[in-house]
């Protein structure tokens, strides 16, 4: 067993470069955001009508496959429980599960989505919340939503959380024992040293790697599936990296040393299901982070949230799609891209595979686009929503700018002839050649 994961599997997720996020529990019901216990501060009790109102009817994760795929997605990573601590398995650990609740009995939702993504061949990964507001053991903390009440602190003063990691050791195995090959791990997360949101220390300090026994935990994980990527949040190093909610400004880098990364995002700043959020991402923003990710060597894991009845909602349904016509046109642009060592022009984007260049223009310049480092290196170039010609304008660098004559450009530096139309594409990209 080795510490690192196989060149293959890294490869292959590089190659992937585009996923998606599911964040569905019985956060899905209240419809505010996948942190509502812990916002509202719910007990248990509180909770529990969403447990027994748990009626996803609607569920089929072949849709949800489908529509990822559709997205031009490669991959698929569902949250198998999250900080709320339902299950979406039929748990033999645990009672609070999909299989326990009135509609769910003998059902296992998790089962299903693997199956479903397999059939629209796509890669399957798990999130796994470290945390558990609904454990008997999980100590009221920092993050817990009961971390203001005083007197719950005081009856749970008591609480084992090395109890709570062997469950938590236990769900894993389980996860990664009942359904085959498994290509992602996503654990959630770390706190070590955090207080609460009002800057007080609150009830005990955060949890990281010894209370999660993240070192036995992660070796457990290669044990058990031997090609998995283990992301970065167990409080000790991962396979790769995870900005959140915001685009990094270059490849990501580990003590100076580039790293795998992927950057999940959201549509509209919720994870889970958000019925009354306004704060919706355009397609074209959201090509324009899945370009920026790739040109930086990175992957981008976009997340959907879906409705108590178990459906994308139409809102996402149409982001998907409006992302996967740009993917049909200019998928090659994206899938096994790497960033280029050329620098680009003004608000562009340069990705590479083998000796084609493609240049990713989130504004459209008037009339011409200058590259530079590549006079005399591109052989032909072309838009690739059509493939119609761009020509390369070939200037005299001693020439002057004089009235309609444009000033010639150095050497080094190729300009193209744009026409003032630009491609009614959410992002035109320009396909080069080089020679
Ligand atoms: C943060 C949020 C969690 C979400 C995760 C996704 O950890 O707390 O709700 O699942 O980000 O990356």
């Amino acid at each position: 067993m080795t510490d690192t994961p196989p060149a293959a599997s890294v490869e292959r997720f590089r190659d992937w470069r585009f996923g998606l996020f599911v964040h569905w529990g019985l956060y899905s019901l209240p419809a505010r955001h996948e942190w509502v216990k812990n916002r509202e501060r719910l007990t248990d009790e509180d909770y529990q009508p969403y447990f027994d109102h748990f009626e996803p009817d609607l569920y089929d994760p072949r849709k949800w496959a489908a529509a990822a795929r559709g997205a031009g997605m490669k991959y698929a990573v569902l949250t198998t429980k999250h900080h709320e601590g339902f299950c979406l398995w039929d748990s033999e650990v645990s009672d609070y599960t999909v299989a326990h609740t009135a509609w769910g009995a003998g059902k296992d939702l998790v089962k299903q989505f693997v199956e479903a993504c397999r059939a629209e061949g796509l890669g399957v990964g798990f999130y796994h919340s470290l945390i558990d507001w609904h454990h008997p053991e999980f100590p009221i903390d920092v993050v817990h939503p009961q971390r203001y009440d005083e007197e719950a602190q005081a009856k749970a003063a008591g609480r084992d959380v090395q109890v709570y990691a062997d469950y938590l050791h236990a769900q894993t195995r389980e996860l990664l024992t009942n359904y085959g090959p498994i290509d992602i791990m996503w654990f959630d997360f770390s706190y070590p040293n955090r207080n609460r949101e009002d800057g007080l220390p609150g009830p005990g300090n955060g949890k990281g790697k010894d209370e999660w026994r993240s070192v036995e935990l992660m070796a457990m994980v290669r044990e058990l599936q031997p090609d998995i990527l283990i992301n970065d949040r167990l409080d000790i190093p991962g396979d790769f990296v995870t900005p959140e909610q915001y685009q990094p400004d270059g490849p990501m880098e580990r003590d100076g040393v580039p790293v795998l990364w992927e950057a999940c995002q959201t549509l509209n700043g919720s994870w889970g299901y958000d019925r009354d959020n306004l704060d919706w991402k355009s397609p074209e923003t959201l090509v324009k982070m899945l370009v920026d990710s790739v040109s930086k060597d990175g992957n981008l894991l976009l997340n959907v949230g879906p409705t108590g009845r178990g459906e994308f909602d139409p809102r996402a349904l149409a982001t998907l799609a409006d992302i996967g016509e740009w993917m049909r046109l200019h998928e090659r642009s994206i899938r096994g891209a790497r960033p280029s060592e050329y620098t680009p022009p003004t608000d562009a984007r340069y990705t590479q595979k083998g000796n084609r260049l493609y240049l990713h223009l989130f504004s459209w310049p008037m009339g011409q686009v200058h590259l530079p480092g590549l006079g005399g290196k591109v052989k032909y170039a072309q838009l690739l929503n059509d493939a119609s010609e761009i020509k390369r304008i070939t200037n005299d660098p001693k020439q002057t700018a004089q009235n309609t004559r444009m000033g010639g450009v150095s050497p080094d530096t190729l300009t193209l002839k744009l026409p003032i139309q630009r491609p009614n594409v959410e992002v035109p990209v320009i396909e080069l050649f080089l020679t």
